[in-house]
């Protein structure tokens, strides 16, 4: 029986640190999984000073947890098989990875048309995402089924306390983000049920952000021009905003609260983390927008507080914690 779902999903454009919330709260639970998305995803924790990245596995695998790639996911057997390959030689349990028969499979043709077609357009990451996604759609698509051996595949079956992983972010969601700059799945902490569970069963809904807002590939409301910045740069650097699943210079811009109060009330987020404070005093700049204005502050503390207070102020959320960039978040 299922005990209670908790999730954690991201409330800007992705890379907000949802990989090392993950990390640092699934010895908390029986099985952690994913359930939107593919490759596209890049995950990053730190275990001992060293740094290991996913892009399909959830991070549960760091903790020795049972790792399922829902229903709602799309994988590329090449990349998926790499993954593996290099998770079982830092040692870690690769026999806990699970995939859907449902899961749909990226083919070379889904990552050449994206290539060729979407990611000098949109920026999308080249992962061969939409088009698997249309074919999904379309109904014409390869399944984890047709493709993977039964010791491979999920049974289906969720039991105890599930902590469900999210890739991207409320901003990139195919029906709420900042369409067509958004990828092809359902990012936000409801669609976490395609796993096969009911919405009753949740509890926790973790959002996290960062104290800046970043994003990877084009979008209007980050012009190329913030590149010129010097201070934005600043950010990029200490922040090593650099894709990792591109390696592409991420756009930086100052954190946009009325977006992110926008994210956690259409998304229903209980409680927030908000990552990389570290990187904003290294930087010695604090600045936000709120209300369409820029707003200054004097140091970290005066600037954490104001965020407090209209998040408070203006939606549900319990409980907020700040933290830095490495150091294993604090949940
Ligand atoms: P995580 O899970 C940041 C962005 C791409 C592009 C748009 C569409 O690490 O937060 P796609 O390849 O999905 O068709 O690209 O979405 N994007 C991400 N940006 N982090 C991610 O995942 C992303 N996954 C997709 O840069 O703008
Ligand atoms: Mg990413």
């Amino acid at each position: 029986m299922i005990k209670s779902v908790d999730i954690i999903y991201g409330l800007a454009w992705g890379d907000e640190g949802k990989g090392k919330i993950s990390n640092a709260i699934a010895k908390d639970y029986d099985i952690v999984c994913r359930w939107n998305g593919g490759p596209n995803a890049g995950h990053t924790v730190w275990i001992n000073n060293v740094k290991y990245k996913t892009h399909i596995i959830p991070c549960g695998i760091f903790q020795d947890k049972p790792s399922i790639i829902g229903p709602g996911c799309v994988l590329h057997v090449d990349k998926f098989y790499q993954e593996l390959s290099y998770l079982n030689k830092n040692g870690f349990d690769i026999g806990l990875v699970k995939v859907s028969p449902k899961a749909h499979i990226i083919t070379d043709d889904h990552i050449e048309y994206d290539l060729n077609n979407l990611k000098g357009k949109l920026g999308t990451t080249g992962q061969g995402i939409a088009p698997c996604y249309a074919d999904k759609m379309l109904r014409k698509g390869k399944r984890a089924e047709d493709v993977f051996s039964q010791n491979f595949l999920w049974d289906g079956e969720l039991k105890g306390r599930i902590l469900c992983e999210g890739a991207q972010s409320v901003w990139l969601d195919i029906d709420h983000g900042d369409y067509p700059y958004v990828t092809s799945s359902s990012t936000m902490p409801y669609s976490a049920c395609s796993l096969g569970f009911s919405p009753k069963k949740i509890e926790r809904l973790i959002g996290v952000a960062k104290i800046y807002d970043t994003k990877s590939g084009v979008d209007p409301l980050f012009p190329e021009s913030l590149w010129e910045d010097k201070i934005l740069n600043q950010i990029i650097e200490e922040g090593q905003e650099f894709g990792s699943t591109t390696g592409r210079k991420r756009l930086v811009n100052w954190l946009n609260l009325d977006k992110l109060i926008a994210a956690i009330k259409l998304s229903g987020c209980t409680e927030l983390y908000i990552n990389k404070c570290d990187v904003l005093e290294s930087v010695g700049t604090f600045r936000l927008k709120y209300e369409g204005q820029l707003v200054n502050f004097e140091d970290i503390v005066v600037m954490k507080d104001f965020i407090k207070y209209y998040i408070k102020e203006q939606t549900d959320v319990k409980l907020i914690n700040f933290s830095g960039s490495k150091e294993h978040a604090n949940v």
